[in-house]
């Protein structure tokens, strides 16, 4: 029977709101600081709803997306896999106990320390895309189970957002040169990926295709024992799996019983199981040439402390704040608005004219939908916090949490 000791997790009642968790936190801690809550049995919930709509695809939670250590925790107790990009995230995965096994090291371009660290922990399956990462192997680790990361992606993501540029070979003559350099170098080649990398869900379907044909190449080049197909991430933590898990499990129903599949995903766990609160702590009006009037509000947690991602463009807004107010509300009437994040930087605006009601010193700023990409991307600049993490599961969820970890 395995046992759960996590202390740091708040268990809440079914009935209550997040808004209300919140709204208690907030007064009964008497709260500054931006936080987050972070509903774990959300995340339980996205690991379950994975398994039941895609059960011959095995998720490997990519922690760069949130490595918030209750989250790996809980996924951990779960026996679920991981996908780690460096050694620090290997570190920060096993020290939940999860084998060597569970973890593939997805990151095709390898400091060599890191590719002796993942030898020492077991962590054999390895990405790589080009023959120098493979003379690397060859030298610190020939035991590494080699899956070789193809391009896959149209091109119809923007060029800033776009993996196919930096990571992946070519699908078919220079994955071909590479299945025969990993034959040549009497390395093991364990299977194929690919990163569809924009939200294009036929994406998925091609690459599964290209690794279908490169498995059978490789078995002309001797590889017979070719073992997994990886299909990456880039799942959303908004919207429903059923499109593209029947795409998927319609592109591999006909496959080889001997090939796993695995993915990837990140924001899929965490994006909307993760609820930023931030503080409004000053506010003045300021009028344009036009003479159009602006609330200009400054709250505690700005682009350096969770909102890089918009600020970089790598997402587009579509987080619109919620806000909880402990002054009289006029809720129908609103202002054009602009919220800037704590730092003395002119870049750290978060909102730029938005309409909200008047809102007033004291009150908080509520943004959902903040669970990936945003705490990793954080950083302390200016001297202002980066906001803790807040866990909590609501009662029924953490019984059968409990149920379910007792039964294995
Ligand atoms: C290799 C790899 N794995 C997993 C992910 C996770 O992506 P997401 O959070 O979009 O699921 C990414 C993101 O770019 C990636 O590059």
């Amino acid at each position: 029977m395995s046992h759960f000791n996590c202390k740091k997790i708040r268990v809440i009642n079914d009935e209550v709101e997040d808004m209300d968790i919140i709204k208690d936190l907030v007064k009964s801690e008497e709260l500054e600081d931006a936080f987050y809550i972070a509903d774990i049995g959300g995340v339980i919930k996205k690991h379950q709803e994975w398994i039941s709509k895609m059960p011959k695809v095995v998720p490997h939670y990519a922690i760069r997306c949130n490595s918030n250590a209750t989250v790996i925790k809980v996924l951990a107790t779960l026996n679920a896999c991981f996908d780690c990009e460096s050694k620090e995230e290997i570190a920060q995965v096993r020290k939940h106990n999860v084998q060597g096994e569970r973890i593939i090291f997805a990151n095709p371009n390898k400091l060599p320390s890191h590719i002796k660290y993942a030898k020492e922990q077991g962590v054999a399956q390895m990405t790589v895309d080009n023959e120098i990462e493979l003379m690397k192997i060859k030298e610190l680790f020939p035991e590494a189970k080699i899956v070789i990361r193809v391009r896959c992606d149209t091109d119809n993501s923007p060029a800033s957002r776009s993996l196919r540029v930096k990571f992946g070979c070519e699908s078919y003559k220079e994955a071909v040169d590479l299945i025969q350099h990993v034959q040549s170098l009497g390395l093991y080649l364990y299977g194929f990926t690919f990163s569809a990398s924009t939200s294009a869900i036929n994406n998925y379907v091609k690459g599964i295709e290209i690794c279908k044909y490169l498995i059978e190449v490789a078995k002309l080049f001797g590889c017979s024992n070719v073992k997994l197909i990886d299909i990456g991430g880039g799942f959303s933590g908004r919207e429903d799996l059923n499109e593209v898990a029947g795409l998927i499990n319609g592109a591999i129903e006909d496959l080889d019983p001997n090939v796993r599949v695995i993915s990837e995903p990140g924001k899929y766990y965490v994006e909307s199981n993760f609820t930023l609160a931030s503080y409004l702590y000053s506010k003045r009006l300021v009028f344009s040439d036009d003479n159009q009037m602006r609330i200009m509000y400054y709250t505690n947690c700005g682009v350096y402390n969770s909102f890089l991602d918009e600020a970089l463009g790598v997402v587009t807004p579509v987080r619109d704040p919620n806000w909880i107010s402990f002054s009289e509300l006029i809720e129908d009437k609103r202002f054009l608005s602009c919220i800037w994040g704590p730092t003395t930087d002119s870049v750290d605006l978060i909102r730029k004219n938005v309409l909200l009601p008047e809102l007033s010193i004291g009150d908080w700023l509520i943004w959902p939908n903040m669970g990936a990409y945003t705490l990793v991307l954080s950083n302390t600049f200016n001297g202002f916090p980066i906001p803790t993490v807040k866990p909590f599961i609501r009662e029924s969820q953490w019984k059968s949490f409990l149920e379910q970890i007792r039964q294995t």
